[in-house]
């Protein structure tokens, strides 16, 4: 693989979760794979007051915690901390900045790094346009010296309005190409993988459409609760923190059409139609369509858990959904008629994030098979874990008579030796240090996105009736969530840790 140009990876809220947890386990995991430059150095700014020994420390221990394999080679550890640096900067103001160019300077000048600069925002989304604007004012992102790019994590705004205030005023000081909006779950190999499952093999493709396709069901399913991030969560809620990004996202590689190109912009314009094409769901069918819940406290396996209003930094009053199932159209040629299913939420039964093609029945059915059961072929695309494929045909059951009996062929990523899963994270920052954005949501997929979600936005906010539902902790959500499914006579499916198992509540 391409080794990137020397840089300088500056890091805004270096002490909070995200640097600890993600990012410098991430560059580590690079630097082991011998996929970093080879000069480079990583600032930490933030607000905390931290010594560069102190974050150093702070950072190997974050490491050995929080990488994904097991690291134990302390030499390479220390190798690497010996890179990071802290500038402790008390407000993100104009003198911050200028303070820090010079700090910057200093580094890069140490170190021979010729000016290129990544500025990743790890901070609260309403300092994004601040540290934009400070980045602009001190010169800071002006590419005459070498590349400067600015990584923004999610939430990108909080609807449409203050998304696309968010990009008006981005492209007044950058270019959108020196943008990184990630979604990590772009960077996940098997969201990947679904465009090499579609476009590289000839047998998926001419099924994948209206005429063969019943439905399609994605899920994303979390068994935490919202943890420490109470704070954060309840100014969002299921609807930002997961279908804007991540689900709508998976949506599109799943929709699409075949990009004339693997380039960043064939990609991104494929997803992009997809987006425009979602029927708008009006704000009276709300109610219908969308069903959103909340997580009550709930003994599971034993030990009680507290339902999320009783949350560290959660209001007790709140009316923030943890749970979101919403059904809809996609208004092209390839999709009329066919409806997505999709559902989100935290404390649910597993962790587990998978698509589900389900294809039409035959049209007439010969055989018997066992009482009930109607014949199903579903291919099921599992994003985590257990990642894999798994396709669901009939057989006939062995002996006399043609009984049929419906069978599983599955594939694990966990049955290539020797092949590591690169973590989101360390492939997005890679992408980044190589100029890649093809894995990253332009500014009009995201607007688009926020556009779909806005009548449900509006309608929550403006009609106090739409109701909020319960739902225990450690169940798959609200009663109402499976009437929006069994309305049309369906089940969702009921995913379990390993692709291949299905059933209500198995990992209880
Ligand atoms: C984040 C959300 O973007 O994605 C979290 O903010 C969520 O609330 C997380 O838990 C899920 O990511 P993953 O990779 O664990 O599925």
């Amino acid at each position: 693989m391409e080794n990137p140009k020397n840089l300088i990876i500056i890091i805004f809220g270096a002490s909070g979760d995200l640097a600890s947890r993600k990012l410098i386990p991430a560059i580590f995991s690079l630097k082991s794979q011998k996929l970093l430059p080879e000069k480079y150095a990583i600032l930490g700014v933030g607000r905390t007051r931290l010594t560069t020994e102190e974050f150093r420390t702070k950072m190997s221990e974050a490491i050995v915690s929080f990488s994904e394999e097991k690291v134990s080679d302390q030499n390479l550890i220390s190798e690497f901390t010996q890179s990071l640096y802290y500038h402790a900067s008390d407000s993100y103001s104009e003198t911050g900045f200028l303070e820090l160019k010079t700090y910057l300077s200093d580094l890069d000048n140490k170190y021979g790094i010729g000016g290129n600069y990544i500025f990743y925002m790890a901070t609260p989304p309403n300092m994004y346009e601040t540290i934009a604007v400070n980045l602009a004012g001190s010169g800071l992102s002006n590419q005459t010296d070498g590349f400067r790019r600015l990584i923004i994590e999610k939430p990108f705004g909080y609807d449409l309005e203050s998304s696309r205030k968010l990009n008006k005023k981005l492209h007044e000081i950058i270019l959108e190409d020196q943008i990184f909006r990630i979604d990590h779950y772009l960077g996940k190999e098997t969201v990947q993988n679904l465009l090499v499952t579609r476009f590289a093999n000839g047998i998926f493709e001419p099924l994948w459409n209206r005429n063969y396709i019943d439905r399609i069901e994605i899920t994303s399913a979390e068994n935490m609760g919202v943890g420490d991030r109470g704070g954060y969560y309840d100014t969002s809620g299921a609807l930002r923190d997961m279908v804007q990004n991540h689900l709508l996202q998976m949506v599109g590689m799943t929709a699409m059409e075949p990009p004339s190109s693997m380039d960043a912009d064939a990609i991104r314009n494929e997803v992009l139609k997809v987006f425009q094409s979602l029927q708008p769901i009006r704000e009276e069918d709300v109610p219908n369509q969308v069903i959103r819940g909340q997580y009550t406290a709930s003994l599971i396996r034993g030990e009680c858990v507290a339902g999320y209003r009783y949350e560290k930094g959660v209001t007790i009053d709140s009316r923030t959904e943890t749970y979101v199932a919403i059904k809809f159209f996609i208004n092209n040629w390839r999709w009329g008629g066919v409806p997505f299913y999709m559902r989100t939420g935290k404390r649910l039964p597993t962790r587990v994030t998978e698509i589900v093609i389900h294809f039409k029945q035959t049209p007439h059915h010969l055989f018997r098979r066992e009482a009930g059961k109607l014949s199903t072929n579903e291919l099921i695309i599992r994003i985590q874990p257990d990642e894999g494929i798994l396709l669901k045909f009939d057989m006939k059951e062995p002996g006399a008579g043609f009984n049929v009996k419906n069978v599983k062929m599955d594939f694990h990523y966990s049955d290539l030796a020797n092949i590591k899963l690169t973590s989101a994270y360390e492939r997005l920052l890679h992408d980044v240090m190589l100029g890649d954005s093809t894995l990253f949501s332009r500014d009009d997929e995201v607007e688009t996105a926020w556009k779909f979600l806005e009548p449900i936005q509006k309608a929550w906010a403006n009609s106090p009736a739409i109701k909020m539902y319960g739902y225990p902790a450690g169940t798959w959500g609200p009663r109402q969530a499976n009437e929006l499914i069994e309305g049309d006579g369906l089940t969702w499916r009921y995913p379990c840790k390993n692709l291949a198992d299905e059933e209500l509540y198995c990992e209880l």
